[in-house]
């Protein structure tokens, strides 16, 4: 039986690493980040579990002999001021599930492998599923290259953590697992609103992320009349307008400008640079949509004078979990008296690479609250729980 006693100690005990209250910052390769994946392996170290770091920064806490493992966990990191649950309550539950199987001394065939996932959220170099991307050989083009705000790259943030600086060394093959589980807040309404604390997910939306710079030319505000100006900020704006447009022209379809830098950035020069990213997700057919968006930035920087140039981060496909795993989950979720339905992700996952890789893979949804990405951000400990228990039950039935 999962213990809610150490799984509500652990809550607590991980959201103070880069916590204040309820708010978390641990980004991705950072020191808190470092000390979180400490903390949590500490825990597995003292069940005899072989604890490794890889060269991206992942944990993993390997239990059993040889032969390819199961692999169950999520991701340590958080964005600037998220909450307590996103990533962290996957690890959580996951240790506690294993530790529970320990405990009840599970007869387990195959070994079974926690993993807690570096930079998922990528906040702070602005590309995420960083840690599972390395692994299962998914890393974009040039990452190790690209600087956070301070100009440190994602090299120099991994030497400082004791790493070569080269990310994909941290690659292995699917063929050393024989399934990934994730447990994941939902970061949704449906579960609370069909008054049930687990769903199980069927599919993850497609996911692209670029940032777009749009060059226009820099001026005094006051002596350039405006027939005269190329105004980058002006130029960006219509592309907002036009990715709301879009997306809400389309099914299942969500878009938005998240980040936005002008340059020079003074309220008396015309603006002459604008750099903003984009995040486009459907659950439909994801190029189609890109290529609509990205049409449209052509047309608004050619309509206003201005250059655009786009530097994709990430193209993420929509991704289905396992049909098998899902019948899996559905029965661990029973086996603590829930009726999980299936959902469809809208926020991306480091499941999206063990499955694209062809590592079957599911997902296990626990009811939140709060809105995600924020401090209020919630799960409730009987729910936590009840998920535990149910990822326990499934464990033991696909390692066992
Ligand atoms: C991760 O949280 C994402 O969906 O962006
Ligand atoms: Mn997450
Ligand atoms: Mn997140």
């Amino acid at each position: 039986m999962i213990d809610r006693a150490r799984l509500e100690r652990r809550i607590a005990e991980l959201s103070r690493v880069g916590g204040r209250g309820t708010s978390v910052t641990r980004l991705g390769l950072s020191a808190e980040e470092q000390s979180a994946r400490d903390l949590v392996g500490s825990w597995l170290a003292g069940r005899g579990a072989t604890i490794r770091r890889d060269p991206a920064g992942n944990l993993f806490a390997r239990i059993g002999g040889e032969g390819g493992a199961v692999l169950v966990g999520s991701h340590i990191d958080s964005v600037p001021d998220g909450g307590r649950f996103d990533g962290a309550l996957g690890v959580l539950c996951a240790v506690e599930a294993v530790e529970t199987l320990l405990e009840g001394r599970a007869d387990l065939r195959r070994p079974i492998e926690v993993v807690a996932w570096a930079d998922e959220e990528g906040a702070r170099f602005g590309v995420g599923l960083f840690g599972s991307a390395a692994v299962f050989g998914r890393l974009a083009p040039g990452v190790a290259e690209r600087r956070d705000r301070q100009g440190i790259s994602v090299a120099d943030a991994l030497r400082a953590l004791g790493e070569r600086g080269d990310p994909a060394l941290a690659r292995r093959g699917a063929k050393d697992f024989t399934a990934y589980l994730e447990l994941h807040i939902e970061q949704g309404p449906r579960l609370e609103r069909a008054g049930l604390a687990l769903g199980v997910v069927a599919a993850i939306v497609g996911i692209y992320h670029a940032r777009v710079t749009m060059s226009g030319q820099a001026d005094h505000a006051g002596a350039t009349v405006m027939t005269s100006r190329a105004d980058a900020l002006v130029a960006a704006s219509e592309v907002v307008l036009a990715v709301e447009r879009i997306a809400r022209a389309r099914p299942d379809t969500v878009g938005t400008v998240g980040e936005i830098a002008v340059r020079p950035g003074a309220k008396n020069v015309v603006p002459g640079e604008c750099v903003f990213s984009l995040d486009l997700r459907t659950s439909r057919d994801l190029d189609p949509y890109v290529h609509e968006v990205l049409a449209s930035v052509e047309r608004i920087a050619h309509a206003r004078n201005v250059g655009a140039s786009i530097d994709e981060l990430a193209r993420v496909p929509v991704t289905t979990l396992d049909p098998k795993l899902r019948d899996a989950l559905r029965r661990g979720a029973r086996s603590v008296g829930v009726e999980a339905p299936e959902l469809t992700s809208g926020a991306g996952h480091d499941a999206q690479n063990p499955a694209l890789a062809g590592v079957p893979t599911g997902m296990l949804f626990v009811r939140s609250t709060g809105g995600s990405h924020k401090p209020s951000e919630f799960a409730s400990l009987d729910d936590a729980a009840l998920g535990a228990q149910a990822l326990a039950n499934t464990l033991r039935e696909i390692a066992g």
